[in-house]
C-alpha cells in the first residue's frame, strides 16, 4: 500500500531544504520500492500569500489524509506586520493542535565530526546523545484567556494562561518514560514547581506515573537550573521531559551544543504515532534564497518519519550513515564550517547524501 507524505516547504529557507530532502526521499523510495506517494501544500507566509490564512482548509483536509507530514518552516518579517491571528506562526501551532501532535521529540545528538563547531568545549559535548520530549499542544501555547486589553486607567496590558491538566502531563510523561525505555532508562523532567502550581501538579503526576516504570530513574529539575546544566553538563541527561513553552527554550539551547541547529531534526507525534517531522531551525528570512542553509536537519526529519511512521528503521539508518559519511568527507555548510573542511552549498550538501546513498 502506498505511504502518503505531505511535503509543506513553507517559508524562508523552508524551499531549500525541503527540495534536498525530497530528493532524498525519492531516492531511497526507488532504492526500496518503497511506494511513497508525495504531494506538496501551503502553510505560513507562503499560504497567507496565496489564500490569505497560514493554514488552508485544503492543507488541513490533505494532512488529515495523509499517513506523514514533512515540514520546512514558517515565518518571516514580512508577515510580521499582519495581524496576530494570521501570522506564519499560527498556521503551524494550528496543525499541531488539529492534528492532536501532542509528543514533540527533540534529539541532539553531536556527531563526533562536529564537535569543533560546537560552542562548548569538545570534552563537554563529545557523545552527547539528548532526547527532549516537549508537550506541543498545551500549555501557555495553548492556555485561554489570552489577549491584549486595556485596563480602566488606559493602561494596556497583556496576558496569558499555562495551563496543563492531569491528562495531557500523563500523556506526554508515558511518552517520555516509553522513550527512555529504549534509551538510557533516565528521565529527568523539567519545571518551576517553586514558583508556578500547573507546574506543581506536573511534578506530582510524573512522581505518580513513574511508578508504572521501576526501572526508569526519574529526577525533576526546575527549568533555570536545566538551562545551566544544559551548558555546563549536559551528558548528565538522558530523556528530558517539559512543557510546551520550556521545551521551546531548552531545546534551542540543547541543539546548539551539537554545533549547529542546522542538524537537528524532530518528530511531533499523535497518539497512534501519526507524525510530522520537521526541523528544529526556523525559516531564517536572513539566509533565505542564498543556497547557504543547511539541509541536514531537513533530510534527518525525513529519515525520522521513515523510521516512526512508516516502520522503515533500516532505511533511516541508511540516511542517517550517508548524511555522516557526508560529513567525514569535510562537506559542510556554513553554518557548521569550521577551518580545514570544505564549504559547500545547500544543492551541493544535499547531492552529496544522495551520491553517499547511491554508492
Ligand atoms: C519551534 C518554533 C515554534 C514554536 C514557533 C515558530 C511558533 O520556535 O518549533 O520551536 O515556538 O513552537
Ligand atoms: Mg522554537
Amino acid at each position: 500500500m502506498s505511504k502518503k507524505i505531505l511535503v509543506l516547504p513553507g517559508d524562508g529557507i523552508g524551499p531549500e531544504i525541503m527540495a534536498q530532502a525530497v530528493q532524498v526521499l525519492n531516492t531511497v523510495n526507488e532504492q526500496h520500492s518503497l511506494d511513497l506517494e508525495i504531494e506538496e501544500a501551503l502553510i505560513g507566509g507562503a499560504a497567507i500569500d496565496a489564500d490569505g490564512v497560514p493554514l488552508p482548509d485544503s492543507t488541513l483536509e490533505v494532512a488529515r489524509n495523509s499517513d506523514a507530514i514533512l515540514l520546512g518552516a514558517v515565518g518571516g518579517p514580512k508577515w510580521e506586520p499582519l495581524d496576530r491571528a494570521i501570522r506564519p506562526e499560527k498556521g503551524l501551532l494550528k496543525i499541531r493542535s488539529e492534528l492532536e501532535l501532542f509528543g514533540n521529540l527533540r534529539p541532539a545528538m553531536l556527531y563526533p565530526q562536529l564537535a569543533s563547531a560546537s560552542s562548548l568545549k569538545p570534552e563537554v559535548v563529545s557523545g552527547l546523545d539528548i532526547l527532549i520530549v516537549r508537550e506541543l499542544t498545551g500549555g501557555i501555547y495553548f492556555g485561554q484567556p489570552r489577549g491584549i486589553r486595556t485596563l480602566e486607567n488606559g493602561e494596556r496590558q497583556g496576558y496569558n494562561t499555562y495551563v496543563y491538566s492531569e491528562s495531557e502531563i500523563e500523556r506526554i510523561g508515558r511518552l517520555a518514560f516509553d522513550l527512555a525505555m529504549k534509551r538510557d532508562k533516565r528521565v529527568c523532567s523539567v519545571d518551576k514547581c517553586n514558583v508556578l502550581e500547573v507546574t506543581e501538579l506536573w511534578r506530582e503526576v510524573m512522581e505518580r506515573i513513574s511508578q508504572e516504570y521501576p526501572e526508569v530513574e526519574l529526577s525533576h529539575m526546575y527549568v533555570d537550573n536545566a538551562a545551566m546544566q544544559l551548558v555546563r553538563a549536559p551528558k548528565q541527561f538522558d530523556v528530558m521531559v517539559t512543557g510546551n513553552m520550556f521545551g521551546d527554550i531548552l531545546s534551542d539551547a540543547a541543539a546548539m551544543l551539537t554545533g549547529s541547529i542546522g542538524m537537528l531534526p524532530s518528530a511531533s507525534l499523535d497518539k497512534n504515532g501519526k507524525g510530522m517531522y520537521e526541523p528544529c531551525h526556523g525559516s531564517a528570512p536572513d539566509i533565505a534564497g542564498q543556497g547557504i542553509a543547511n539541509p541536514l536537519a531537513t533530510i534527518l526529519s525525513a529519515a525520522m518519519m521513515l523510521r516512526y511512521s512508516f516502520g522503515l528503521g533500516e532505511v533511516a539508518d541508511q540516511i542517517e550513515k550517508a548524511v555522516s559519511q557526508v560529513l567525514d568527507k569535510g562537506y559542510r555548510t556554513p553554518d557548521i564550517y569550521t577551518e580545514g573542511t570544505e564549504k559547500v552549498s545547500t544543492e551541493a550538501m544535499g547531492q552529496a547524501v544522495v551520491d553517499a546513498l547511491n554508492a
